[in-house]
């Protein structure tokens, strides 16, 4: 456990793990439990990433992804993470337009309660722009899933020395613009760790390599809570949606068989109440005999295990 794990991570350690050859861990979280659930195992950045769209909204793409959808997305993720460095990731045509709009979208993020905003592709131009309004900016090279068309589908990035010269150059050039952060998808390892060793900056892979300086692998992936497809890259660490699944078979299994709920899930009666209840003729219930082994709903020792709650039947139907 890093000594200073309890407290937020900023930029300057996240600098400083580059410096000390610290690998830096990223995951992803789209909303409260899965924060909560990173934040305590102690990774350093979460990414609120369009992945969402397709790992929690079951979209095929990242393209549907509303900002609206991110804004709420990053709101849950910064109430459930205390530490963590929080990345908001731009979605389809957020930044795209014009200057304006691609600052005021990051500024959502940052309102949000993100740290930082990651944009893919190399507009150097609109990243400048929301650089100079003083946020933190992850950019997104290689394999870059909203220009995949472009790119001729999901396909691995920078396979020739010159493919990966000109990713190494846009690289440069963001760096030169402001970007704090880089993260390369998609990649040969030997081309994201000649373009992690020329940049100054932090730079981590998604299907990149163990060369850079960190890594990502969406929760979801990790996790085994998305069925669709499994990359080459991605480690499955357990099978929680088998988990899951079987305990909702169990609980079903218990609801069926009258075995959930049981005494300790009941709440108690006061005694003179239950008195009301069961003896009163007032109740709309008449007494009432249990047919059930479970034991009363109460400590009260005295009453018979064997009720059945019947229903007074209403005035209309006494006739
Ligand atoms: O949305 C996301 O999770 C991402 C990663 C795939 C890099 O952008």
């Amino acid at each position: 456990m890093p000594a200073d794990s309890k407290t937020k991570v900023t930029i300057l350690r996240l600098r400083n793990h580059k410096k000390t050859g610290t690998k830096t861990v990223i995951t992803t979280a789209y909303d409260y439990p899965q924060a909560r659930i990173a934040d305590g195992a102690e990774v350093d950045c979460i990414l609120v990433g369009d992945s969402l769209g397709m790992t929690t909204l079951g979209h095929k793409t990242t393209i549907p992804v509303t900002m609206d959808q991110m804004i709420s997305a990053s709101e849950a993720v910064s109430r459930g993470a205390k530490n963590a460095f929080l990345i908001g990731d731009m979605p389809y045509m957020s930044y795209q337009i014009s200057n304006e709009e691609a600052v005021e979208n990051a500024g959502r993020f940052v309102r949000a309660g993100m740290d930082c905003v990651k944009v893919e592709g190399a507009m150097i131009d609109r990243i400048k722009a929301i650089c100079d309004a003083g946020i933190m900016v992850m950019s997104h090279l290689g394999l870059t899933p909203h220009t995949r068309a472009k790119l001729g589908g999901y396909r691995v990035q920078g396979k020739t020395a010159a493919q990966a010269e000109i990713i190494l150059e846009q690289a440069l050039a963001l760096q030169e613009a402001g970007c704090s952060f880089l993260l390369l998808e998609g990649m040969p390892r030997e081309s994201a760790a000649m373009i992690a060793s020329k940049l100054e900056i932090p730079v981590y892979g998604i299907g990149a390599g163990d060369k850079v300086d960190g890594q990502l692998v969406i929760f979801h992936d990790l996790m085994g809570l998305f069925w669709e497809f499994k990359s080459k890259f991605v480690k499955r660490y357990c099978e929680a949606g088998q988990i899951m699944q079987s305990a909702l078979k169990e609980y079903a299994e218990e609801v069926r068989t009258g075995k959930f709920p049981a005494e300790e899930n009941f709440y108690a009666i006061k005694e003179e109440e239950l008195e009301k209840l069961l003896g009163g003729g007032n109740w709309k219930h008449d007494k009432v005999v249990y047919e059930t082994d479970q034991g009363f709903p109460t400590n009260h020792s005295a009453t018979p295990n064997t009720v059945t709650v019947k229903q007074k039947p209403d005035k209309e139907d006494q006739s």
